[in-house]
């Protein structure tokens, strides 16, 4: 019976973020964003699909307010490196002029995602308009970007769990684990 409990994944090297404290973490950033939009109606998160998505739908039921949420699906143009260019392949569906938004991603690397979508959405007049992440590799940074939110900072690491991927596998770990490279040759 144990098996059937266990993750297939045998990239997983070690679990850098166990589950009881993400959703404390994530339990205290509801707490912080419900506070400071505590005088709005009109509060969208916006997800980056599809890293940020197991993250949003926790966040979004520790934040007392009426929120929507939409998603926006965005990808690199270069896959192993960071090129600085982002393609949207889909954008969101709501107007957000006049909306206080929260742009919500798993993770920052190099920090190009977020700075070319926030430029981008700046020029749709939001209200307000704020960065949320999971994770942040500071050591990575290429560009500066400011997070409003955040819930870790990590070394830099390869990692998955919790909405993020590696080659698409590994979003449904419950935990932040790195991977061993090595280990995922079988
Ligand atoms: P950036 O534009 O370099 O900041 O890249 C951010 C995107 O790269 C994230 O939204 C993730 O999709 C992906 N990414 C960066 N680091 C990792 C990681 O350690 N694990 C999984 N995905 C990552
Ligand atoms: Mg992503």
């Amino acid at each position: 019976m144990g098996a059937v409990r266990e993750f297939p994944y045998s990239f997983i090297d070690r679990v850098i973020i166990p589950e009881t404290d993400i959703r404390t973490r994530v339990q205290a950033l509801g707490e912080q964003i419900t506070r400071d939009f505590q005088d709005s109606d009109r509060l969208l998160l916006l997800g980056l699909l599809r890293g940020s998505v197991v993250f949003l739908t926790d966040l979004m039921r520790e934040i007392r307010r009426p929120i929507t949420m939409d998603f926006m699906s965005v990808s690199s143009y270069s896959k192993s490196q960071s090129s600085g260019f982002v393609r949207i392949d889909s954008d969101h569906k709501t107007n957000i002029r006049g909306w206080d938004v929260i742009l919500i991603d798993d993770i920052v690397d190099s920090g190009f995602t977020l700075r070319t979508i926030r430029k981008l959405l700046l020029d749709r007049e939001p209200r307000s308009l704020k960065i949320c992440a999971l994770l942040d590799k500071p050591e990575r940074h290429k560009v500066d970007i400011p997070i409003d939110y955040l819930g870790f900072s990590i070394p830099d690491y390869f990692v998955v769990g919790y909405g993020l991927d590696y080659d698409e596998k590994g979003r449904n770990l419950p935990y932040i684990a790195s991977i061993d490279l090595k280990k995922g040759e079988d």
